[in-house]
């Protein structure tokens, strides 16, 4: 076995859906980054997921591509890690119909994000995908035999249900799966909403201004710091009765890289109009070089197929190894291909 294949395996991915984030950033691709010296890292564009809400067919394929030129954008190196498309490799459908069948019903019920996003929807179409959805990810993690799964709290209890899953596959067929950590890291793992600090940041926000958007040029992001919710205090002071103060602090805390209570101590005193201009201001530089990367690299769909095309060998490679294991150990019948 080689070094790169004795580094721990490192698996994530998010969804293809317009507009990528800053929550997406602070809170997963930042730490992506950092961690591919390291790791043997699997980064994957979760395509599956996101036909549980319906797509355009055409904008949906656009933003595969423009996935990975943002994966790209944010730091990600494609000679250091394996970039594919969660679609193309059809190990990752099969092992989630076969972890349906030991997954709990009540325990997919239970599941958080199952319940916001169907009540959201309540008295229209939920389809069972948004159901499963959580045994697709157990899926797209335990093909890879993934040890750390670097996420933002929002995916924790799907970490839970993966790890129960694959202790239960091991306990009824033998041991294969690892059993993966998440890895939740940061000041950022949850970042909030400008306009209600108690929501999560979301693409979906129907109110323009709570999120910003890394395609956002620097007048927007300035402008929706300048409007960003806050209290009728004046303390700058991380609390849980200031979730606005405190989801600014946050931000800046994971684009400048300082900790909350030096951030606390250098702007003590600090009226709000003038902090959240800081904010803005530290916002801006951040998301400029990765604004201006991700406009150059989207001019070039050759190089984006090109990159996902070796992905897709090699994760190919190691589902095939995976699956044939999981087939070995179910009984089912055996794949002259595989
Ligand atoms: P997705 O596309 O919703 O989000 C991608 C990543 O961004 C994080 N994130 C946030 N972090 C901090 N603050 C926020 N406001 C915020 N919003 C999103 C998410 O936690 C995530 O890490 N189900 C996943 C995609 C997926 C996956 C997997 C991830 C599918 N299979 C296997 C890991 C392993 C999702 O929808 O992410």
């Amino acid at each position: 076995m080689d070094m790169q294949k004795r580094r721990p395996i490192v698996l994530t991915g998010l969804q293809p859906t317009s507009g990528i984030h800053l929550g997406n950033y602070l809170g997963a691709l930042q730490s992506w980054a950092n961690i591919q010296d390291e790791t043997d890292c699997l980064f994957f564009i979760a395509d599956m997921h996101a036909i549980t809400i319906p797509q355009d067919p055409g904008e949906l394929r656009k933003n595969i591509i423009d996935c990975v030129a943002a994966y790209l954008a944010c730091g990600l190196d494609s000679k250091k890690s394996h970039i594919f498309v969660q679609s193309q490799i059809a190990g990752h459908a099969e092992l989630a119909w076969i972890l349906s069948c030991i997954a709990p019903l009540g325990q997919l019920e239970r599941m958080t994000q199952f319940k916001d996003k169907s009540s959201r929807q309540a008295g229209e179409f939920i389809g069972a995908g948004l159901l499963y959805y959580p045994v697709l990810m157990a899926a797209d993690i335990l093909l890879y035999n993934t040890h750390l799964v670097p996420v933002g709290e929002d995916q924790r209890q799907h970490l839970e249900l993966t790890r129960d899953l694959a202790e239960k596959f091991n306990g009824i067929h033998g041991p294969l799966f690892n059993i993966p950590e998440p890895l939740i890291q940061g000041n950022c793992t949850r970042v909030m909403s400008l306009q209600n600090p108690t929501s999560k940041m979301s693409k979906s926000d129907h109110n323009s201004l709570a999120t910003i958007f890394l395609s956002d040029d620097d007048d927007q992001i300035m402008k929706k710091f300048r409007s960003a919710v806050t209290d009728s205090g004046t303390e700058i002071r991380a609390s849980d009765e200031k979730p606005g103060v405190q989801n600014l602090l946050n931000i800046l805390s994971g684009v400048s890289g300082m900790s909350i209570s030096e951030l606390e101590v250098n702007h003590a005193g600090m009226g709000y109009g003038k902090f959240k201009t800081i904010v803005a201001e530290a916002v801006i530089e951040c998301v400029r070089p990765i604004r201006e990367r991700l406009e150059t690299l989207k001019k070039d769909s050759q190089y984006l197929h090109s990159i996902v095309e070796t992905g897709r060998a090699e994760a190919q490679a190691r589902a095939n190894a995976t699956f044939a294991s999981v087939c070995d150990l179910v009984g089912l019948a055996r794949r002259p291909s595989i």
